[in-house]
């Protein structure tokens, strides 16, 4: 089977060779190349993939929306986020998942124990937000808080939530057990971090959807109070782990394909 990443640009993306470890891995005699497909050769999308006769592929950014008219279904979580990272083909069918949100989330499970009580503020309220938010309510009992610069990103939320501005989320942020950044902000040197630290509970866990760099500044900054952090690393290998299984039915090799990424991280440091 032939399989694919579309993003534009794509040359830096690790999916290639995190998925063609989990093959070699299998004795699976599957590839997985990356496509560069810039924007305005987008509509070119459904001859460009079926000439490669490719079983599945993964999209990135900047088409992670604009592919949606070109599919034939969508999943629910991808409906909920209105983004889809993982296409599955299927007798010239193409079926669009998200697998953002399970990804984030199935990493947490592993390194938080009682996910179930946790009270967890997000920051951010955008597509990764949404797909996080969304998977989290399944298992998390209290009501989850999202803060987010612009009020108005929340008319079309429809979960459960308690929607607060950044200010509030500085003010209450001891109230919380586990605080997740979906913004970039602080990334950019000119840019202030996303909220203030200062009332920040000692125990409360700060994790980031980026894992490059490896410590976001929001992440330098709670390691220097003592929290303990959490990055995007566990994020990404296990979107890829879930579209592995959408495509194939089997179980990747998690482990093989996490170290694969990690041993790339330091090469590059
Ligand atoms: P993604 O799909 O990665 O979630 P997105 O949909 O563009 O990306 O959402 C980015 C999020 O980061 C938004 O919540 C955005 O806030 P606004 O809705 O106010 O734009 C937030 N964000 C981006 N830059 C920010 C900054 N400098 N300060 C605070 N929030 C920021």
């Amino acid at each position: 089977m032939k399989f694919a990443v579309i993003g534009h640009p794509i040359s830096h993306s690790l999916s290639p060779i995190m998925h063609s470890a989990n093959f070699s891995n299998l004795s699976l005699n599957y590839t997985y190349e990356p496509l560069d497909i810039p924007i305005d050769e987008f509509h070119l999308l459904r001859d460009t993939i079926t000439e490669k006769k490719l079983s599945g592929f993964n999209v990135t950014i900047p088409h992670k929306e604009r592919i949606i008219p070109y599919l034939d279904e969508v999943d629910e979580q991808s409906k909920t986020v209105g983004a889809v990272n993982t296409v599955l083909i299927r007798d010239g069918k193409w079926i669009g998942y998200n697998t953002d949100g399970i990804g984030y989330v199935t990493g947490l499970k592993q390194i938080y124990d009682d996910l179930k009580n946790a009270y967890i503020l997000i920051l951010g309220a955008g597509g990764a937000s949404k797909g996080i938010a969304n998977e989290l309510t399944k298992f998390v009992e209290p009501k989850l808080t999202i803060a987010n610069r612009t009020m108005s990103r929340f008319e079309d939320w429809n979960l459960d939530i308690n929607a607060i501005s950044l200010n509030d989320a500085e003010k209450y942020l001891d109230e919380f057990d586990i605080v997740i950044n979906t913004t970039p902000a602080g990334m950019d040197k000119n840019n202030d971090s996303v909220i203030n630290l200062r009332n920040l509970s000692p125990h409360t866990l700060v994790s980031d959807i980026v894992y490059i760099p490896y410590k976001t500044p929001i992440l330098l900054e709670a390691e220097s109070k003592g929290n303990p952090i959490y990055n995007g690393l566990d994020m990404f290998v296990y979107q890829g782990a879930e579209s592995f299984k959408i495509w194939t039915g089997e179980q990747p090799n998690i482990q093989i394909m996490k170290n694969t990424v990690l041993d790339k991280l330091k090469g590059d440091l």
